[in-house]
């Protein structure tokens, strides 16, 4: 019984050490997507609600693109580590709307470095100017949104 104390210590320790290197996941911030989009998560609050500005690098219509605002929520009861969240983009430039709902995680499958990834999936509304053409009003789709490094 006294050997073994040692032993549980240090297995105690290394457990210990294991789960304080977790990397949290955290939304506010700059993130790029795989199509170039580039968004900014203002502080997320206590409550877990978050606004942003979302500039696209693609659009469904001819107008200029603009930058357009974001209004969202990240779950937070029973905090995890790699929280699941939507939000929704009101674009400026078009009648459409996009909402997004998806996870953040932190993947350390490459170079055994820790890197947070936003697995995120939308559905693109926009307008349709009868009841007849709403049938294919909706566009659905995945993105992947990495952190901007600070330059
Ligand atoms: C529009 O075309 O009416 C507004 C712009 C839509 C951009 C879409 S939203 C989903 C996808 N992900 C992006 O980053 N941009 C496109």
């Amino acid at each position: 019984m006294v050997q073994a104390t040692p032993f549980l210590l240090v297995l105690f320790l290394a457990l210990g050490a294991h789960g304080a290197s977790v990397k949290k996941c955290n939304l506010d911030g700059r993130w790029v997507n795989d199509l170039g989009s580039n968004m900014t998560i203002f502080k997320v609050s206590e409550t877990g609600n978050f606004t942003g500005i979302y500039y696209t690098a693609v659009a469904a219509t001819p107008n200029e693109i603009k930058k357009s605002p974001l209004l969202g929520y990240q779950h937070l009861p029973n905090q995890k580590d790699q929280p699941t969240f939507g939000f929704t983009v009101n674009w400026t430039f078009s009648d459409s709307i996009t909402v997004f709902t998806g996870q953040c995680f932190v993947d350390g499958s490459e170079d055994g470095k820790e890197k947070e990834i936003l697995k995120t999936m939308w559905l693109l509304r926009s307008h349709a100017n009868k009841l007849r053409n709403d049938w294919n009003a909706t566009l659905v789709g995945y993105n992947n949104f990495t952190r901007l490094e600070k330059q």
